[in-house]
Formats: C-alpha cells, structure tokens, sequence
C-alpha cells in the first residue's frame, strides 16, 4: 500500500465505529494531481474505504476543535471537505448531526449531494446510510446516528435540536448575506451543540470583508475552540487544470479576486478597479446601438442627493464606450425632469436603463410616465453591489471598454478607483454605468428560424 503517501491515515487513526453495527474505516489519501484521485479510490476494499483529498480538506477532516470554518475560493472544495467530516463525525459515535444548508434549494442542491456521496460510499450498497426519509429531510446511519437536513433561512426552526455535531455551508450567506442575521444564526446553531462534551460545530464558507463576525470569530480572536482552514481555489486538485487561471482572467487581481478565488478574508478598499484600465480617447463611429443608464437619488433616501446617467455606445466590434455622463444633486421632481429632458436630448435610438428595484418601483413608473416614446428597460439588480460592477471591470482590464474624453472624466474615474462595493462611498457613476452595462450585457432576443 501506498503509506509513503503524504497525508496517509495510519491504521491508529481511522475513526473508530463502537457501535455493533459499523461501516469500514475511512482512509484519506492526500492527492496532488486529479489523476491520482483514481488511484486513491482503486484503494478502496471491502474492509475499508479511501477516500481522495485535497491537502486543505485533510487537515479539516482531522482537527477537532469545537468550533471549526474551512474558508476558501469558489471551488476550492469547501462543500466537499464538509461532507466528508460530516460523515467521520457521524462515525464517530451515535450522535445527532445536524447540517444545515443557507436555503431549502442549496440543501437540495449542493449539501445533499456531497453528503450522500460520501454516506453511500463508493460502490452499489451504501456504506454508511441507512435510510433517508425525504419528507421529513432526515436520515439514519448503519451506526444508529440521526441526521436532520435543514435550511438557515428560518433561523428560529432550528431551534429545538439537541445535536453532537453540525456542519453549515456557505455560511456567508446566512440571512441573503447580512451579517447581524447571519450572526444570529450562528447563535441558535451555537446552543444546538450540547448532545456531547466535545461536539463540534463546522462551517464551509467562501470568506467575507474583515469585518464580518466570520473574520473576527475565526481569525482574530485567539480562542483555542476556534480553528480555521484556509484554501484557495487552486489548491483543490479535482479541478480542471485551468480553472483557477480562467478565473484570475475573469476576477483580475483585484480585492474580488483575492476573495472569491483566493479565499481570503479583506476588505475591497477600492482595488476592484485599477487605474490603468481606464483609456480616454476619440471615439470611432461604427456603432451598434446606445444605452443609457441611470441612477437616480430617488432610490437611495440616506443619500438623496446625486441622479447619474450614463451613456454607452456599443460598436460593431462589441466595444463598449462611455460616451456622456450628467451627474448632479437634484430633488426627485426636478431630478424627473432632468431625466426627461436628457433622454429627449438622447432621442429614441438610446434605451434608457433603469433599475426596477425597491422605492425604484416608484420612479421607475414615474419615469416611464415622462419618457413615453422612449424605449425603456427596467433593470433587475439581482446580486451584490460587487457582482454587480465585475462585469464592468471585466470589460476595462480586458481592453474592451472605453472612455471618450469629457469633462466629467476624471471625478468618473475617482469614484471607480476609490469604489469599495459597500455603498460606504458614492457609487452614483458605478451604479449608474453597471445599469448600463446589464442592457449592454443582455442586449436583445435574436429569433432564430427553424
Ligand atoms: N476530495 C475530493 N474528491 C473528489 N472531487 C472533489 C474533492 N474535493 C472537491 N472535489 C471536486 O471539486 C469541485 C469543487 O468542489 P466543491 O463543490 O466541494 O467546492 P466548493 O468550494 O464548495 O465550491 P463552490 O464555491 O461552488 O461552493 C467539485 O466538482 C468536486 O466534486
Ligand atoms: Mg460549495
């Protein structure tokens, strides 16, 4: 056997199972290479399993300290790491586990699949899995070990449970991602954890800003029940060789990189946009159609003040440039008319972009009410403010978005380079530009005939 492999459990260190009805130990085997995963699972007798692992996801699977986070990149193998602890712990002893998936379709989606992967085990018959009652979203391991299957998205359901062990993913997004309800969250699984002495509670999340109560439970303070495992996306070896560089070419090396695939936990302090992605110079003339995007300060009360527009021109090669920009401080009547005389200085080849969300509902009408004539496209905002700027991003470092000289280019270029995807700055021209870019992005229906 292959002992002179790192990371190769000892025969000693198998979790043991001392109820009658046991399933084989589980090995794991530190792989480097994806090719090597094969040979770790070809391992795999009657007597045992072996399971491949990341160098990141052993060291996860092996500390137990009663409070435990493996942070890492997008695909770095968190949901994985958590689904193999989950089913060593449930080994462990007959317990009460408790996983515990953001929402009901992440549970469906992505914790149960990992789990059952390792529950069933390689082969026909499961290993460890008993039973599974789909109705009531729990189920049974050959040790007599219960485990529920929940969502976090009614925190106050989780309430009740007396459990031995817990693992939640992607714990960043606990309450849509608002860390005060993720913190609350945190707090009832906290008290769930009481069936054992040493029950440990583990969490497989894409990291957060340094602020998040993440950071500062798992990081910054030192006590010893806290532990964390850090990874990034290229330290998983399952993944196809160039998925980590396609990333870095999508992210560029800014603060959203470093999060998103370098697992690490900072604050975006305006790196998301590099200076010198920003090109000013004469337009060409060959182009395909035009939008204009607005902010309007209707939308945000704390900050009603500034109402932006943003016009793009989109030419016959798809680059995208930023042709106009009017920006200013204007209550919402007049900000309305501001609105409708711009667009009529636009004229009805640009499609005016506006944001469909929140108090916007009610401009948005509004606006629809002065622009009649002017084709209108509502906007939806469906992520972050973050996600939402990277596809500009994407665009200026990719050398596809321009700027045509004006003179508001350079208070434009200083809100993208101080834009820190928080809202704790302005982001008038970011907002503004990134409603844009969504028409830009998803321009029109081509009808293809059949
Ligand atoms: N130990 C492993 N053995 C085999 N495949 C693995 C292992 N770890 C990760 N993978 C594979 O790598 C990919 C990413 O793993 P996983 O879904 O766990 O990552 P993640 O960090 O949870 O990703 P996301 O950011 O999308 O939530 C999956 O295809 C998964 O099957
Ligand atoms: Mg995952």
């Amino acid at each position: 056997m292959d002992s002179d492999l790192p990371g190769f459990l000892g025969p000693n260190e198998a979790p043991q199972h001392p109820d009658s009805r046991q399933g084989p130990p589980i090995r794991l085997m530190v792989v480097k290479r994806r090719e090597d995963a094969a040979r770790a699972l070809a391992l795999s007798q009657d007597g045992e399993v072996c399971w491949p692992v990341s160098v990141p996801q052993y060291e996860f699977a092996r500390i137990r300290t009663r409070y435990v986070a493996y942070t890492g990149g997008v695909g770095s193998g968190k949901t994985i790491a958590g689904a193999l602890k989950a089913i060593i712990e449930g080994g462990r002893r007959r317990s009460v586990g408790l996983l515990v998936a953001p929402t009901y379709p992440m549970l469906h989606d992505l914790l149960l699949p990992a789990f059952f992967k390792y529950a069933i085990g390689p082969g026909e018959s499961p290993r460890y899995l008993r039973s599974y009652n789909k109705a009531e979203d729990s189920g049974d391991l050959i040790n007599g070990t219960k485990v529920y299957c929940r969502s976090a998205d009614k925190p106050d359901k989780l309430r009740g449970f007396s459990a031995g062990w817990i693992w939640a993913d992607e714990v960043r997004e606990w309450g849509t991602g608002d860390p005060e309800a993720g913190l609350y969250t945190w707090n009832i699984l906290v008290a769930r954890l009481r069936q054992f002495k040493d029950g440990v509670l583990f969490l497989t999340t894409t990291p957060c800003g340094r602020s998040h109560w993440l950071a500062k439970k798992f990081l910054d303070s030192n006590d010893p029940d806290f532990a964390i495992v850090k990874s990034a996306t290229q330290d998983n070896p399952f993944l196809p060789d160039d998925f980590a560089a396609r990333l870095a070419h999508e992210y560029g090396t800014g603060f959203f990189y470093k999060q998103e695939a370098g697992g690490e936990f900072v604050d975006p302090e305006g790196d998301l946009f590099q200076k010198e992605w920003f090109v000013i110079k004469e337009p060409p003339q060959n182009w395909r159609y035009f939008v204009r995007g607005w902010d309007l300060a209707y939308s945000t009360k704390t900050k009603a003040d500034y109402t932006c527009g943003v016009k793009l021109g989109v030419t016959a090669t798809n680059d995208v440039w930023v042709l106009n920009v009017v920006h200013g401080k204007w209550p919402w009547p007049q900000a309305r008319q501001m609105v409708a005389d711009v667009a009529r200085g636009d004229g009805s080849s640009v499609i005016q972009a506006v944001e469909k969300v929140g108090a916007q509902l009610g401009s948005l009408q509004d606006i629809r009410d002065v622009l009649v004539g002017h084709p209108i496209k509502s906007i939806d905002r469906l992520t972050d403010k973050t996600s939402y700027a990277l596809p500009i991003a994407s665009r200026l470092q990719q050398g596809k978005m321009f700027i045509a000289p004006g003179a508001w280019n350079q208070a434009y270029i200083e809100e993208f380079l101080s834009f820190d995807g928080e809202g704790r700055g302005h982001d008038d021209y970011v907002d503004a530009t990134a409603n844009a870019m969504q028409a830009v992005v998803r321009p029109r229906i081509e009808i293809t005939e059949w």
